[in-house]
């Protein structure tokens, strides 16, 4: 069976400041998509949390940027705010850009993945949430999973990925998105996907089925409102086994954490820490990020699960690493590489600052 699995985003209100996310905002969320699924609207669903991100991942056979999947997550955000509101949460309605939804999430501020396919036999499914980063951290995972098999041997041994993947890649400055076919092009691909806060991969696909593989949420909040309002804080839903990436594949680059931009006021650079749900709360200096990884199967469009990917005890040395790396980082206070590059911080509330003190430039003599 065809089914289309949905995942949508959004922070509204963080709890205590942009640490957590409050249970009672949670369960508010878990009653509206309850009811969805009685309705028959939703095959299942399953609410969580990543640091103050709230996190809907629904199942229906309704197809991608389906009118009334995203009315619901965007209802169930409406909600949450006025909950969010009430408890005088920490930028209640943070990532609701608009006033009113019209027939797609995508430009209102929440953080969209969702893709359809027909059902495998066994359908290992991985979701991927972070906090406190931006769209396209998730970029140097993918290449990995897909296209370094020093990282999936899958790529060299089995003969039903030995062909490689197809990564789409979105300009999200210019709008504009190319297709790369690895591993013939992966040099070229690396010239852009490098540069996360300019391209990011969106989907992956299968060479020899072109099923869809991943998906990644790429919208970018800043250039949707203008300026900084918080950080996009990403998705990233992958397909797992047979034709695709085995599980420990998929979750292997997590073990070498790397540096990822959106800690404190979105303005800093540090290590994207992998965490269970539980332990998905930034609290140093607002960090550092986080990656929260769900994993299901998938029964006929029923979410078996979830199992708390990064609760795993072979994650400890990340942990570990990631502070370390985060100390390293701290030591660099106001300065790059910590702060992000000048240009960079031109959605962050600096531009302010400069504004007071651009009068005072003289003409230099060198
Ligand atoms: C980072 C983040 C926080 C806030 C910071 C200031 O993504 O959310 O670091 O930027 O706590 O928050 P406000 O401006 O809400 O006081
Ligand atoms: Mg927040
Ligand atoms: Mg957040």
């Amino acid at each position: 069976m065809k089914v289309t699995l949905s995942v949508i985003k959004a922070d509204i209100g963080g709890y205590v400041g942009h640490s957590e996310s409050h249970p009672d905002v949670l369960e508010a969320a878990r009653e509206g998509l309850a009811k969805a699924k009685k309705s028959g609207l939703l095959i299942d669903y399953c609410v969580t949390k990543c640091g103050d991100d709230l996190e809907l991942i629904m199942t229906h056979q309704s197809g991608v940027e389906n009118k009334e999947v995203h009315q619901l997550g965007w209802d169930t955000f409406c909600e949450g705010t006025r909950i969010a509101k009430k408890l005088k949460l920490h930028g209640a309605g943070q990532d609701l850009l608009k006033d009113a939804f019209s027939g797609n999430v995508k430009g209102l501020g929440p953080g969209l993945a969702e893709m359809e396919f027909e059902e495998r036999v066994s359908e290992p499914v991985l979701i991927f949430m972070a906090d406190k980063t931006s769209a396209g951290s998730w970029n140097m995972p993918l290449y990995k999973i897909f296209a370094d098999p020093f990282n999936t041997i899958g790529l060299v041994i089995a003969e039903n990925m030995h062909n490689g993947f197809i990564f789409e890649v979105l300009d999200v400055k210019e709008h504009r998105k190319i297709l790369f076919n690895t591993p013939e092009e992966i040099y070229d691909m690396l010239v852009l996907i490098g540069a996360p806060s300019h391209y990011a991969v969106r989907a992956i696909y299968h060479k020899d089925t072109n099923e869809i593989a991943a998906v990644s949420s790429t919208q970018k909040l800043c250039f949707l409102a203008g300026r900084y309002v918080g950080k996009d804080d990403p998705v990233c839903v992958v397909r797992s086994q047979g034709q695709f990436p085995a599980v420990g594949e998929v979750l292997e680059p997590f073990c070498a954490p790397i540096l990822v931009e959106g800690w404190m006021r979105g303005s800093h650079m540090g290590p994207l820490m992998p965490v269970s749900v539980q332990d998905s709360t930034p609290t140093r200096f607002d960090g550092p990020p986080r990656v929260i990884c769900l994993g299901f199967q998938l029964s006929n469009g029923k979410l078996i699960g979830p199992r708390d990917m990064f609760a795993d005890r072979s994650f400890d040395l990340a942990r570990e690493e990631a502070n370390l790396m985060a100390d390293m980082m701290r030591r660099h206070g106001p300065f790059e590489p910590h702060r992000l590059p000048l240009e960079q911080m031109e959605y962050t509330t600096m531009p302010q600052v400069m504004k007071k003190i651009e009068g005072r430039f003289q003409p230099a003599e060198d």
